[in-house]
């Protein structure tokens, strides 16, 4: 849009011997609310540049991001850059309240980080309330050599699938806190599913299809390169286009081993990114339409809407109506679990040899709902304990200046206080109240982290349980990638499950899908000194508490220790709404 501000600084760096050309991306991003007008209604948003996805950064791997945040909204803002490894510029993570205070209204900072060792698709989102619902967009890193270990594609095509919500979110997640009172949350849900922004010709008002589709014209014969990010605060999508084969080519930015995703059908998790291959070498006679479906656990879960967004991919010389694809069920976790499963990495990632080697911690962590103040409260947890933002200082901060914190913080424990049956189904009903369920689901709320040293080779297996539900838990570290060796449905058992782990050739993601009734092993080499967010990608999981803090300790030298922070980094203010 109009007040978008794109510059593109070529910088030189003389290196031994020779030039390197990196580049300076530098864009403004001015947050403010719109009033968006869809399904015959005026909703306020809290947006990017005036749009809905917001920017996407464009740039290529090496390249230095220069981002000024303006923030003319009347919240708390912050931005974080979902994937970007960060390293030693934990400040410019975007985690409110973990790496910053929010950027006050009417006031900005400008977030300065490097994208390095990383090609492919990544997004960025707001990091603090229920803001990343409008705030969002995609991030498009290209490989330096201008080479990728397939054929070049003709064209990117950003996908975002995200939801538009007519309700206001801080409401929906009280509610969801006090779910007991009152077990019916169908009004809850989304107005909608979005592909880039657009609602689809599905939803519409008045008896009218609104015109507010997303159309990729296709040129026949060409190569299509599909960046999917799922943007939605609490689906899995399944995608899929009629007429067409996707081939999966990368996750995550990373690279995978190209693989065809059975019935051409591609799942992604709040949080994933997809990066995936389209020819268009359907009969080009017709149109298709691409589809976006919601997931969602079967009964006894409680049910929400279907949650469905469709475009089209339309041909010069198409007509009639679009050809529609068959999509799996939206209870299917089947599917989805064997696209995750299909995923390998490549073999010779330098990180491997380290991560095949000697584990120095590990950690084994149910992912559940709870109650606290004796039944009456609704929470997420890890490990029982549900996750609370410190108030005041940012956990960063704290950790710089050697500060105190008005709430303490305690470690995270290794192990959930008691071992059950993670997955029994008698569980999940929290309104027959079965005597097992009230003994395992009591939690607390405390600000957890845990301590890491520099260097150490971390394991974490994720275990979702279905303590009052059956959801799975898609997991995202904050500064790492992590190898993800394995999963599987049931409960995590160490003596068998090892045997199972991939370490030849594991993909490489900073979010796992944990499935519902299953666990994921994932270990990472904690090489980037700072305090990195750990939660579930599911923005009601995340903000009810099923989050924890690494910390990572500072290497031996100043190049390995975390630099002081930004000047500018925005002064804490507690007058500021943040939660
Ligand atoms: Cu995309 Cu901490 O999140």
């Amino acid at each position: 849009m109009a007040d978008m501000v794109v510059l593109v600084v070529a910088a030189l760096f003389l290196a031994m011997g020779g030039s390197i050309n990196a580049a300076v991306v530098e864009h403004t991003f001015l947050v403010s609310e719109v009033t968006l007008r869809h399904l015959c209604r005026d909703t306020v948003a809290t947006v990017v540049n005036g749009q809905l996805p917001g920017p996407a950064l464009e740039v290529t791997e090496g390249d230095s991001v220069v981002v000024h945040v303006v923030n003319q909204s009347p919240f708390g803002v912050t931005i974080h850059w979902h994937g970007v490894k960060q390293r030693l510029t934990c400040w410019a993570d975007g985690a409110g309240m973990v790496t910053q205070c929010p950027i006050a209204p009417n006031t900005t900072f400008t977030y300065r980080f490097d994208v390095v060792g990383q090609e492919g698709t990544l997004w960025w989102h707001a990091h603090i309330s229920t803001l990343r619902a409008t705030m969002h967009g995609a991030i498009i890193i290209r490989p330096k050599s201008g080479s990728y270990p397939f054929p070049k594609p003709h064209q990117d095509v950003p996908i975002v699938i995200a939801d538009f919500w007519q309700n206001d979110l801080r409401q929906v997640q009280k509610d969801l806190e006090l779910w007991i009172a009152d077990g019916d949350h169908s009004k809850d849900g989304p107005a909608s599913a979005t592909i880039n922004g657009k609602i689809g010709d599905l939803y519409n008002c008045s008896g009218v299809a609104q015109d507010d589709t997303f159309v990729l014209d296709v040129e026949p014969g060409k190569t299509y390169m599909l960046r999917l990010a799922n943007a939605a605060l609490s689906n899995e999508y399944y995608f899929k286009v009629a007429g067409h084969r996707l081939t999966v080519v990368g996750s995550d930015a990373n690279y995978l081993r190209p693989y065809n995703a059975t019935g051409d059908v591609v799942a992604i998790a709040p949080g994933e990114t997809l990066d995936v291959l389209m020819v268009a070498d359907a009969p080009p006679c017709h149109s298709y339409y691409m589809v976006a479906l919601g997931t969602q656990s079967p009964p006894p879960a409680p049910q929400t809407a279907t949650r469905l967004a469709r475009g089209i991919v339309r041909y010069p010389d198409s007509h009639g109506e679009a050809m529609e694809p068959q999509m799996p069920d939206q209870h299917d976790r089947t599917t989805s679990f064997h696209f995750h499963g299909n995923m390998t990495g490549y073999p010779n990632n330098p990180l491997l040899p380290q991560v095949r080697g000697h584990v120095h911690d590990k950690f084994f962590l149910t992912l559940g709902m709870g109650t606290i103040r004796n039944h009456t409260v609704h929470v997420a947890n890890i490990n029982n304990v549900s996750f609370h933002l410190p108030q005041g200082r940012s956990l960063l901060e704290a950790r710089y200046h050697g500060a105190e914190l008005v709430t303490a913080t305690e470690e995270m424990s290794a192990r959930p206080p008691l071992e059950f049956d993670y997955t029994d189904p008698v569980l999940i009903n929290f309104f027959n109240r079965s005597a097992k369920l009230l003994e395992l689901e009591p939690s607390r709320r405390a600000t957890t982290m845990r301590h890491i040293a520099y260097n150490s080779t971390v394991e974490v297996v994720f275990q979702s349980t279905t303590l009052m539900e059956d959801s799975p838990n898609p997991m995202h570290l904050h500064g790492h990638d992590f190898f993800v060796l394995a999963q599987g449905i049931g409960n995590y058992d160490a003596a068998r499950d090892t045997a199972s782990y991939n370490l030849v050739d594991p993909p490489v993601k900073n979010t796992v899908m944990v499935t519902g009734l299953g666990w994921a092993a994932v270990r990472f080499v904690a090489d980037n000194p700072g305090n990195w967010f750990l939660h579930c990608h599911y923005e009601f999981h995340m903000g009810m508490g099923m989050a924890t803090v690494f910390e990572v300790g500072n290497g031996p030298t100043p190049e390995t220790a975390l630099p002081p922070p930004p000047a500018d980094l925005p002064r804490c203010d507690r007058s500021i709404a943040y939660e």
